[in-house]
């Protein structure tokens, strides 16, 4: 199989078929794809986050077209819950994640997009296993680096044309130094930006500013009714979590493209933004989605403690992913069947 398909792509690339339109073939597949629509649209980074859903008893692939592959990525068509769904693994990081979601809102008939995986916990009130549903994302990771010498009070690079901003705050490097000794820190400090966003519904090329984006209201009510939803605690037969994991609704969720394994950053993190899922992705689904002007939510299980290693608990990624992939799915699944037909 895996031969024929590399025979296929061979072909393909010296006949020179192979480019980044959209053919008139592929708008056959989409359309015929589109006439069953709507299709809530279910982003997911990884493998390991995506199988537990394939895999599960409420997923039926599309007995004419499980699938349509367009620009390295797989949209998965077929039911959740009785409900239609395509689903396409965007893999690592931001503009993965971005990618995959334009592509999914611009090619099909989406009428919103849920997004779900792993994520590192930096909230103490919340345990490995447990699943957060945040109310705002923002992109944490879009920074204007200040030069050495400058302080709070002085303009940013750029600041005057509006292009940067003071308002979201700024982590100073020398703050995290060990040794009282130590007062030079050339790396100054970091201030966190909004992203420039240009919804569709608006001028072209006028942009507007977005820090925090919020999920879908409808959505976020929705959610409300996970709480109850059981979920697994073990590992295996003899390693379970103190308690049972639970599903809550959380304040706020960060993304950038950094995996933070840092106890330091978690704590600035969680003190600065107040942020409980930590992760690569659920912000760029959001702004895309905010800019498509499309219904969107994410649902991310706690997988570690991105990095505090105070815990009683082993906080290894490693060690919990698969059951923290398990529990999203989980609530994933029960909140498909919970949105109106
Ligand atoms: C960051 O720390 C340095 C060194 O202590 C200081 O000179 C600078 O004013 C600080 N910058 C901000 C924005 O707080
Ligand atoms: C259960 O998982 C823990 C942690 O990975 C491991 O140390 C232990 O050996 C496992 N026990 C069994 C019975 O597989
Ligand atoms: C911080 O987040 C927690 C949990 O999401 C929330 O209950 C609390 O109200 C938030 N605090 C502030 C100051 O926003």
């Amino acid at each position: 199989m895996r031969l024929l398909g590399f025979l296929v792509l061979l072909v393909l690339c010296i006949s020179g078929k192979i480019r980044g339109e959209v053919s008139t073939q592929n708008w056959k597949e989409i359309e015929k794809i589109n006439k069953k629509g709507p299709y809530i649209g279910i982003v997911v980074p990884n493998a390991f986050e995506m199988n537990p859903l394939l895999e599960s008893s409420s997923f039926h692939a599309d007995s004419k077209s499980p699938f349509f592959d367009f620009a390295g990525k797989r949209f998965r068509i077929g039911k959740l819950e009785k409900k239609r769904v395509i689903i396409v693994m965007s893999g690592l990081s931001m503009l993965n994640a971005g990618f995959a979601t334009q592509l999914l809102v611009t090619l099909f008939k989406v009428k919103g997009v849920v997004h779900h995986g792993i994520a590192g916990n930096a909230n103490p009130q919340l345990q490995i296993g447990d699943v957060t549903v945040p109310q705002f994302w923002a992109h944490t990771g879009l920074w204007n680096w200040q030069r050495f010498g400058h302080g709070a009070e002085d303009k940013l690079a750029l600041e005057v044309n509006g292009d940067y901003t003071r308002k979201f705050g700024h982590l100073n490097f020398s703050n995290f130094n060990n040794h009282k000794k130590l007062v030079l820190n050339l790396l100054n400090s970091v201030w966190y930006q909004p992203e420039e966003v240009f919804p569709i519904n608006s001028i072209p090329e006028v942009r507007q500013h977005a820090f925090w984006v919020p999920v879908d209201n409808k959505y976020f009510q929705v959610a409300k009714k996970l709480k109850n939803v059981k979920l697994e605690g073990c590992v295996n037969k003899t390693a379970c979590l103190p308690r049972n994991p639970k599903v809550v609704r959380v304040k706020r969720g960060i993304s950038s493209n950094v995996f933070v394994d840092n106890k330091a950053y978690r704590q600035f993190l969680s003190s600065k933004f107040n942020a409980t899922a930590i992760d690569m992705e659920s912000a760029a689904v959001a702004l895309t989605c905010l800019q498509y002007q499309t219904p969107f939510i994410a649902i991310r299980a706690l997988s570690d403690l991105a990095g505090d290693d105070s815990s009683s608990l082993s906080n290894e990624a490693s060690l919990y992913a698969s059951l923290a992939s398990q529990n999203a799915v989980t609530v994933l699944i029960k909140f498909i069947s919970l949105l109106p037909s």
